[in-house]
């Protein structure tokens, strides 16, 4: 919350809550507190110091729906103290607050989302939006409203749905995408690591992450959102990613992706065999193949994996699922690689712990160019693009 509440003590806005149910309701304060405190000592600022968000401003279709319903009452009295800083009060993202973010805040009248359990473009799930909600989107200004009592957050989740038809028109067509109900025992593992880093190259990760995970590929600077806002893709060795840091949360996150990251589905994960070799070890220094290599003569041919595709589809299925867990091994291995010294996971290659071997000499994948030493930063630090730091 560090940027939030920097961002509203140099006085943006002072938040007057002005209609007459509001008084009376309890509403959840936590990152909400400096934008309703309103802010103090702000001299330098030359924009007007007061936003008055009201019913009378909210879209008249919207207050009519408000007006009519207790629960969405409260779900704009919740959004009034919480959100309309930033996502504004018609909901389009451009509270008072946002020229001041790098990020832009969401547009709720787009009904386009980023984290989802569910296909590119279609709608999330409530409890992708209540996850965001209570966890926040680490690295961006979007608080997490970690106390906020589940009634107000169904309530504001029930009240921006108001913000895009398509929560009428879409909903039905929301489909799960199959995602399994716990990660593998014993996620981290060498092997998992570095068929990651072979599946990581040979999927084309590197083109926007960089061949390191610092966000620093090719294409990484020309990327925009579904919104049109440039973004930055995820440094791995730099804070938390946005979906949550847990194997599940980049399980999903990357299997359903993120604007604009594709989504990675099984028949593209499916690619991922010994046939790949010639190609990634073209890219890869030596020392880095030989880690490798062992790894990825075990794994079966393009022809053996499109034949289970054929007549053994549940076999096609887990082959492709253990190819995006070793994905999400090596992500969590870059991050961990990241933490100053003496914060390191005692887990990361717990068989060689075990038997008090030594970690793997060579340390990082390289392509052998680059300056391999981890940043003398905690990784949960917030990115200078702007951050909640919690
Ligand atoms: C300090 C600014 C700020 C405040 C306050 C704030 N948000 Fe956000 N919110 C953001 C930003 C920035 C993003 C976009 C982050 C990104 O795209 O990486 C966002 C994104 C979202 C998203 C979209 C997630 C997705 O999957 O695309 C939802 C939903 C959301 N906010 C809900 C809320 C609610 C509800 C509140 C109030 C309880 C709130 N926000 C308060 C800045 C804020
Ligand atoms: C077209 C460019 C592109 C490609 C290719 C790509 N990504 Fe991303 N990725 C991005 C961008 C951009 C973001 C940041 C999105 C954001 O912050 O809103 C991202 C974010 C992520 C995140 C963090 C998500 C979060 O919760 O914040 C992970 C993990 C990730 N990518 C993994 C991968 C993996 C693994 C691959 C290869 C299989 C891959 N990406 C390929 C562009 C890409």
């Amino acid at each position: 919350m560090d940027r939030a509440v920097s961002i509203f003590n140099t006085c943006p806005i002072r938040m007057q809550i002005m209609t007459k149910s509001l008084a009376l309701l309890s509403v959840s304060f936590v990152a909400g507190a400096a934008l309703v405190a309103g802010p103090v000592g702000c001299s330098r600022d030359t924009r007007p110091t007061e936003t008055i968000a009201t019913m009378d401003e909210l879209p008249t279709e919207i207050r009519s729906a408000v007006l009519e319903s207790p629960d969405l009452k409260l779900g704009f009295a919740v959004y009034s103290r919480n959100c309309v800083g930033c996502h504004g009060v018609t909901g389009d993202g451009a509270g008072p607050a946002a020229d001041r973010l790098t990020i832009q805040p969401r547009n709720f009248t787009t009904g386009v989302f980023k984290f989802r359990s569910t296909p590119n473009g279609q709608l999330p799930l409530d409890e992708d939006l209540h996850r965001t909600i209570r966890q926040g989107l680490k690295g961006s200004s979007m608080p997490a409203f970690e106390f906020m009592p589940e009634r107000e957050r169904n309530a504001v989740i029930a009240f921006i749905k108001l913000y895009s038809p398509k929560w009428k028109t879409e909903i039905q067509n929301r489909q799960r995408v199959l995602l399994p109900s716990a990660a593998p025992d014993n996620l981290l593992t060498e092997e998992r690591v570095w068929r990651g880093r072979f599946a990581y190259v040979g999927m084309g990760c590197q083109h926007c992450h960089g061949m390191t995970g610092r966000g620093d590929g090719a294409s990484a600077f020309a990327l925009r959102d579904d919104w049109g806002n440039p973004v930055r893709p995820y440094n791995y060795h730099r804070g938390a990613p946005k979906g949550g840091a847990t194997p599940m949360d980049i399980y999903r996150t990357f299997r359903t992706g993120v604007t604009p990251m594709p989504n990675y589905q099984s028949s593209t994960l499916g690619l991922v065999t010994r046939d790949l070799k010639p190609a990634v070890f073209g890219s890869l220094v030596p020392e880095e193949q030989a880690l490798i290599e062992p790894y990825v003569d075990s794994l079966p041919t393009q022809a053996e994996v499109e034949q289970w595709s054929e007549s053994a589809p549940e076999r096609y299925e887990q082959y492709s699922d253990e190819r995006a867990w070793d994905l999400v091994a090596y992500t969590l291995w870059l991050r961990e690689q990241s933490k100053p010294a003496g914060k390191h996971s005692a887990a990361i290659w717990p068989h060689r712990a075990a038997s008090g071997e030594e970690e793997p000499a060579s340390g990082q994948p390289s392509t052998g160019s680059e300056t391999q030493s981890a940043p003398a930063q905690d990784p949960t630090t917030p990115d200078a693009t702007g951050s909640n730091g919690n």
